[in-house]
């Protein structure tokens, strides 16, 4: 596997896809596990969470359903803090069994605002699954309940996410190579 560039910033392969799709299994199983007997709903959270959302959800041999929500809170590199709901929820969680999906939580500041929101709804469990997580850049108080990868506070790229809109397509993740 080689180097990819984008906006002239240089990035090194970091987690294998192979790597990917084997710990995706695991909290599939592990997912299927907590969830016996209930019909758990996952909430993608785009854009980044699709590619993850995608092979968790078919992992999980169980009833289960998925809808889509998209919030904001990144620009280029630096989270800006803000976040936007760009489209809402239209199902009903009262009662049910949620996990929201994530790629990423870095200050965890997405993921508690959106908790904050959801649990209003009245959901009877909220749970978070994260494909990566950064415990160093983390701010507020949340805690993923599954975490594919725990990584550095260094900027990654690849499997839905992206610098600019641009590498979400990379089938791998990438890590930015410093002083490239
Ligand atoms: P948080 O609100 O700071 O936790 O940021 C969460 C969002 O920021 C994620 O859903 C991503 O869209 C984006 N993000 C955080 N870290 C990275 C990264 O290393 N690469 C690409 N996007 C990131
Ligand atoms: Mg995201």
């Amino acid at each position: 596997m080689k180097e990819v560039q984008y906006n002239g910033l240089t990035f090194e392969p970091y987690i294998e896809k192979e790597r990917i799709a084997a710990r995706v299994k695991e909290l599939a199983d592990q997912i299927k596990k907590d969830c016996e007997g209930k019909v758990p709903l996952f909430i993608c959270v785009l854009n980044g969470a699709f590619p993850f959302a995608a092979d968790l959800f078919r992992a999980v041999d169980m009833d289960a359903e998925i809808t889509f929500i998209r919030l904001k809170s990144y620009e280029g590199m630096s989270s800006t803090g803000v976040v936007k709901e760009v489209i809402g929820l239209s199902e009903n969680i009262k009662d049910r069994t949620v996990i929201i999906v994530e790629d990423i939580v870095d200050t965890g500041k997405t993921i508690h605002r959106l908790i904050e929101d959801l649990k209003k709804k009245e959901p009877a469990e909220l749970k978070i699954a994260t494909l990566l997580f950064k415990p160093e850049a983390l701010v507020c108080d949340v805690k993923p309940d599954y975490v594919g990868f725990e990584i550095p506070k260094k900027f990654v790229i690849g499997f839905g996410l992206d610098l600019d809109g641009m590498a979400r397509n990379l089938e791998d993740v990438y890590q930015l190579k410093e002083n490239a």
